[in-house]
């Protein structure tokens, strides 16, 4: 039977408990190739999300280079997120100290190497600010045509969370938003209309801690850290934004998804980091994005539980 031919990916992220999760998911996949990681300002700043990504990939046995990203927004100054993640960013369980060193690159000619020297195009998940892929873009738009698509969690068509009207990641960076949506190149948009749903409930984090290996109790002491804060502000379940960005790459099928021109928003008193979506067509602007709305959430549930079964006999020192 032929080999399954694998989707080269680049994981480009802040953790950040749910990045981490996302990165659990790809890994765990059979149909993904990581050929980088590569950190963003966002969550925590660059040297706290850079020294998490580097523990992440060693939890997992991620062997990808991994580079640090740009220190902060394209613009701006940055934004971070402690009253969630923590201070280190990835609060919780104690992982592993890097088993790898740091790229001798930044994150964007790291990606530019990997798009370069890869014989396909390749596949950005970016679960962060977009600073890192629209520096790329601004850097080598010769190299486009190696982007095959860009998976991102960000924003939301129906409203905020950082702000009324503009989700966190878009927030943090809405120049680098623009720069990526307005790239021509396709691109799928995991907002928080459909990150919210993916709630994992205490019920589910017992599911994934009985499942027994290393990976599974880090993962299930990363959901109890990260629902504490979401829990406080009335939620029943841990929202796991970036795994989205991640699984519905994989199964589209238990995901609601739908073509419409995004626009963002980076003006304005209350609006600035606003993901305008315009399913109606109204602006007459041909759609920019795929944008995921809704999903199966027992369904993305048994897909995390399985991801951490295939880390069974894979154990590292912590
Ligand atoms: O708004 C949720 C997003 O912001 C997630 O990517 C989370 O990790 C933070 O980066
Ligand atoms: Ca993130």
């Amino acid at each position: 039977m032929s080999e399954l031919k694998k989707r080269p990916v680049i994981l480009d992220g802040d953790p950040g408990h749910d990045d981490a999760m996302a990165w659990m998911l790809a890994k765990a996949s059979p149909e993904l190739d990581i050929l980088a990681v590569t950190s963003a300002a966002g969550n925590q700043t660059i040297e706290k999300t850079t020294y998490n990504a580097r523990r992440v990939c060693a939890l997992l046995g991620i062997e990808a280079p991994i580079a640090m990203g740009r220190p902060g927004p394209l613009l701006t100054d940055p934004i971070t997120a402690g009253n969630i993640h923590g201070q280190t960013g990835l609060d919780g369980p104690k992982l592993p100290e890097p088993s790898r060193p740091l790229a001798p690159m930044g994150a964007v000619e790291l990606m530019a190497q990997t798009l370069r020297e890869s014989p396909e195009p390749v596949t950005l998940i970016v679960t962060g600010p977009e600073t890192n892929a629209a520096a790329l873009l601004l850097a080598h738009p010769e190299l486009k045509p190696k982007i095959a698509q860009i998976s991102v969690m960000g924003g939301g068509i129906g409203y905020g969370n950082w702000t009324p009207a503009a989700e966190f990641n878009i927030l943090v960076d809405p120049e680098a938003a623009q720069i990526v949506f307005s790239s021509g190149i396709p691109l799928m948009m995991s907002g928080l209309d459909v990150t919210e749903q993916a709630l994992i409930f205490p019920e589910d984090f017992n599911r994934i801690r009985a499942v027994g290996n290393q990976v599974a109790g880090v993962v299930a002491d990363w959901l109890e850290f990260f629902f504490k804060f979401h829990r406080d502000i009335g939620y029943d379940g841990a929202p796991v934004h970036d795994a989205v960005a991640v699984a519905a790459l994989l199964h589209p099928e238990i995901f609601t998804i739908r073509e419409m021109y995004v626009g963002i928003e980076t003006a304005g008193e209350y609006c600035r980091g606003t993901t305008v979506g315009d399913p109606l067509g109204r602006l007459g602007r041909a759609p920019n994005a795929r944008c995921v709305l809704g999903l199966d959430r027992e369904r993305f549930v048994d897909l995390m539980v399985d991801a951490v079964r295939t880390y069974d006999g894979w154990e590292v020192r912590v």
